[in-house]
This record gives C-alpha cells, structure tokens and sequence, in this order.
C-alpha cells in the first residue's frame, strides 16, 4: 500500500515537474498566430467604441503615428462622428500605442511596417502598401459591387476570423464566390 502511494505520488511529482517544458494548446495557437497573424484587439473600451460601425480593427495593423493621426480626427472619422468622452479616449489611445504594428514582433504587424516609409501616416489599413498589394488580384466587382463587402475595411466579410488578427488562406471566403485559390 505504502509503496503504491510512493510510486505514485513519484510519477505525479514528475508528472508537475515536465508541465514547463510541454507546449499547451494555448501556446501552440500563440505560436501560430504570431506566425501568421497580428494579436487580436483586447480593451474592452476599444471594443465597445470602436467596432459599432466595423470590426474592432487588431492595433497590429497600423503603427502608433496612425492611430494618433486617427484619434485625433475623430470628430470627423470618414464621414461619421465617431468622438468619444475623455476617460474612454485615454484608455483606448493607451492601448493603440501600446499593441501597434511598430511595437508588435508577429508576422504581419512587421511585414506592414516594411510596407511603409518612415514619414507615411495611412489612417487607413486597407490602404498601406502591404494590405494593397495582398488584395490586387480580387476584382472590383467582388468588392465595390459587392453587397456584402462593398470596400477592403470590410476586412471580416471576408476573413472570417478577422477580428482575431487571422488573415491566412484557409479562412477566406468571399461573400457570393467562395474560397480563393491562387
Ligand atoms: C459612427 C461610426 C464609426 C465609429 C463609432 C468608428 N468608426 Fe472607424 N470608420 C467608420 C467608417 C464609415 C469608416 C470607413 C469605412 C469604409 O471605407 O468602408 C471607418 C474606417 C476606419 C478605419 C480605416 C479602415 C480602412 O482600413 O480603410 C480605421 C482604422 C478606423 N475606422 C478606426 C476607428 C477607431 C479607432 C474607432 C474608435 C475610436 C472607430 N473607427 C469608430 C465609422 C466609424
Ligand atoms: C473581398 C474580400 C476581402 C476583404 C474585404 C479583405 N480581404 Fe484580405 N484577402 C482576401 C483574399 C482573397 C486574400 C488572398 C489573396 C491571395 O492569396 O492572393 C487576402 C489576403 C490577405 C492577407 C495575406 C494573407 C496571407 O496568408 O498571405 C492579409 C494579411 C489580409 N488579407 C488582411 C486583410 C485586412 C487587414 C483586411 C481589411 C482591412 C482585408 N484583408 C480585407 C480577401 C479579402
């Protein structure tokens, strides 16, 4: 009996002691999006403010000049008011400078960054150099004369795992088209 409960409280203690060196499934999916992807958007004040007339765009898509240049024109964001009171500016300004594409080590975060000239400041992501060129053989018409998609900024149409910083192949479906293979 006694040596059944050695035995055992041993395989358990080695068991504890090889959790450190064994990815979990929560760091293989980091691995992966910071492969492929940018990190999602996490402030729950961006969140409610910034995604009631699109998707909570991921910070990794633009660098902090941007999203200054942006905040700073909210009074008049494309066409909308989109001002915000003070505490809430603050909070989301933080968090924008903060997960920014310049500040960000995942993949696509950098490859927008290479994208730019150091005094480039694009207010908007589907117009940087990087995002341009991914999206150069889709044609007009199943964008702008698409319902469903109408422009770029509509990244979640599209990508169905947008707003968690996913871009890759897999998850694209074009509304009215389908998947795309090129
Ligand atoms: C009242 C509606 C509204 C709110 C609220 C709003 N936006 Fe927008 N935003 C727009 C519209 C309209 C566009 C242009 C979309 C288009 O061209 O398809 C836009 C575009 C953008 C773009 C550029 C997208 C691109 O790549 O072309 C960014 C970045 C952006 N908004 C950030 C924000 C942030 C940050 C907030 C929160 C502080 C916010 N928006 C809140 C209406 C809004
Ligand atoms: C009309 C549908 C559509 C919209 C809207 C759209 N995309 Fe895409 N995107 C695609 C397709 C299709 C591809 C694959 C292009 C290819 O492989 O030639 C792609 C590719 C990409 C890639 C490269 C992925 C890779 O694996 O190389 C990124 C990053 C990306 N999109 C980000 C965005 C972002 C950010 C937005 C919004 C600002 C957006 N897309 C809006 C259809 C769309």
């Amino acid at each position: 009996m006694k040596k059944t409960i050695l035995i055992s409280s041993t395989i358990l203690t080695a068991c504890v002691l090889m959790v450190p060196v064994v990815f979990s499934d929560d760091d293989r999916r980091e691995y992966r999006q910071r492969s492929v992807g940018v990190a999602a958007a996490t402030s729950p004040a961006y969140k409610e403010e910034c995604s009631s007339c699109h998707m909570a765009y991921p910070p990794g898509l633009l660098p902090e000049r941007s999203w200054k240049k942006i905040m700073a024109g909210l009074e008049t964001h494309f066409g909308d008011n989109a001002e915000i009171d003070a505490e809430s500016f603050k909070k989301i300004s933080e968090f924008l400078a903060k997960n920014s594409a310049d500040k960000s080590d995942y993949r696509r975060s950098q490859k927008i960054m290479r994208s730019l000239r150091a005094d480039d400041v694009p207010i908007r992501i589907s117009e940087t150099p990087y995002i341009k060129k991914e999206h150069d053989e889709i044609p007009e018409k199943l964008i702008k004369y698409n319902d469903k998609v109408k422009s770029i900024a509509n990244c979640n149409a599209c990508h169905s795992k947008a707003e968690q910083g996913l871009y890759d192949e897999d998850g694209v479906n074009i509304p009215g088209f389908g998947r795309w293979d090129d």
